[in-house]
């Protein structure tokens, strides 16, 4: 029983955990970062690509608020890179409690316009740096009886994507499958893995990729009738990550304002 207000907000605290968050110098994982340090109370590990300025001066900012923020370079789908990168963190500060496998692009292409190497290549970002992050990281959480990951999916790993997209639309689904099988391997140490399946969120992928008549269009199909803001996939992550979903393992929440209901 929650006897008062105090332990059900304990429930949503990450304070005094360490989130590593990937891709996250802009949109979502920028987003994420934040919340979980700022709301939630967590040390945060800020990941980009190396020669990204956006993750660094997001570490400053942090700083600059009180929390407690770390920047680390690493392409996430070079096996050499995080595994540098994950080494250096564990001798500086040690295993993360919480991972948010939330780095990705896309590429608009059909099938007929999707290269090989652009399929590996979205292939690599989204389901080979989830697979780098999850093995490093998975048995240390497992050993510790303790932790949460979290892959950021989406809502076309569901249905498809409506036009192109096909390289994006199949690491995201694979993400899924992915998730459930981790669940499984995890769950009896009391390690958590689930997934975020956003619907359309304004952030650059979304603009680059669309366009203001193609963002428009698709704002109408949402029951909700806006785009979510990067802030309404953050929010699901910190309490995913947070004691208040501690019985929640496996899943894939949607986020979608309602464009696909299942
Ligand atoms: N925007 C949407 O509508 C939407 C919807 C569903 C799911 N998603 C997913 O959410 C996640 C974040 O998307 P976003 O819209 O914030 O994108 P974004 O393009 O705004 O930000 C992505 C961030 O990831 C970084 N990144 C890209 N490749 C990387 C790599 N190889 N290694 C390390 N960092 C890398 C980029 O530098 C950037 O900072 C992605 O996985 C995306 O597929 C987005």
């Amino acid at each position: 029983m929650l006897s008062s207000d105090k332990r059900l907000a304990a429930l949503f605290s990450i304070k005094g955990k360490t989130a590593l968050i990937t891709g996250a110098g802009a949109g979502i994982g920028k987003s994420i970062a934040i919340t979980m340090a700022l709301a939630g109370g967590a040390r945060v590990v800020i990941n980009d690509l190396p020669g990204s300025k956006a993750h660094r001066e997001l570490v400053e900012w942090l700083v600059s608020q009180g929390a407690d923020a770390i920047a680390m370079d690493a392409d996430v789908s070079d096996e050499r890179q995080v595994l540098d990168a994950l080494a250096k963190l564990e001798s500086d500060i040690g295993t993360p409690d919480i991972l948010v496998n939330n780095a990705g692009i896309t590429l608009p292409n059909t099938i007929d316009e999707t290269g090989f190497d652009d399929w590996n290549r979205v292939l690599a970002v989204h389901l080979g740096g989830t697979f780098l992050f999850s093995k490093a990281l998975l048995p240390k959480m497992m050993a510790r009886k303790s932790g949460s990951i979290i892959q950021m999916s989406s809502v076309v790993g569901h249905q498809g994507a409506l036009r192109g997209h096909v390289a994006y639309a199949t690491a995201k689904s694979g993400l899924m499958g992915f998730t459930k099988t981790l669940a499984r391997t995890a769950g009896p140490s009391g390690v958590r893995v689930n997934a975020i399946a956003p619907g359309i969120v304004d952030t650059e992928m979304l603009r680059a990729t669309h366009g203001p008549e193609g963002i428009a269009r698709l704002t109408e199909s949402v029951p909700l009738g806006a785009v979510a803001s990067p802030d309404e996939i953050a929010s699901v992550a910190l309490f995913l990550a947070s004691d208040a979903a501690r019985h929640i393992t496996g899943a894939t929440l949607d986020v979608n304002g309602g464009l696909l209901m299942r």
